[in-house]
């Protein structure tokens, strides 16, 4: 896990566009190297990159608690072919642990309600299901969950 390098954004606006295919579908922005370089470098905002053999397998981008609170984590993705191996559950763990430090009280994250991959993912990293958002994004459901720091 390490932080975002300028020359990570072409493969992560890759996997971004496969992992969120969907939604793009629905209307949410196509990514592009630009989106990745933009947020890299922004304060409060924490672009964090998974490698497997030297190479981006997936990202997380949250805000911290010097931008909102509560800390939120906006989105994690993984390359389609490398999920099931624990990189999705490192990435909200580093989340966690980067809001921890931030001094957040809170981090909260939204995901589909179909969404099982990310919701096992949320309830196997300490998260509750806080609300039920209906039509709340793209004209879809959400759900809302959070992790409280102690
Ligand atoms: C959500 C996502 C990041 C998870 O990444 P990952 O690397 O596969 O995550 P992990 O391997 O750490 O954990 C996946 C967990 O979900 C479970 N899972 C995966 N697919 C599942 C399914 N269809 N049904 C039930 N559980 C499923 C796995 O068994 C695993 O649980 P375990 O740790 O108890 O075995 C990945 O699926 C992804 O990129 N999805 C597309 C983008 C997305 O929806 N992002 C979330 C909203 S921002």
């Amino acid at each position: 896990m390490r932080g975002f390098r300028d020359g990570d954004a072409a493969g992560l606006a890759e996997i971004a566009n496969e992992a969120f295919s969907d939604e793009i579908g629905r209307g949410m922005q196509v990514f592009d190297k630009d989106y990745f370089v933009k947020r890299g470098g922004r304060p409060g905002v924490r672009l964090v990159v998974a490698e497997v053999e030297g190479v981006a397998a997936g990202f997380m981008l949250m805000t911290d608690a010097t931008v909102e609170t509560p800390a939120q984590l906006h989105l994690v993705a993984v390359e389609s072919g490398l999920r099931g191996r624990g990189i999705g559950g490192l990435l909200v763990g580093e989340a966690v642990r980067l809001a921890m430090d931030g001094g957040a009280g809170k981090l909260k994250l939204s995901t589909r309600p179909w969404s099982k991959a990310m919701r096992g993912v949320c309830e196997a990293h300490g998260f509750v299901e806080e609300a039920y958002l209906r039509r709340e994004y793209l004209g879809e459901d959400l759900v809302q969950y959070a992790y409280f720091v102690e």
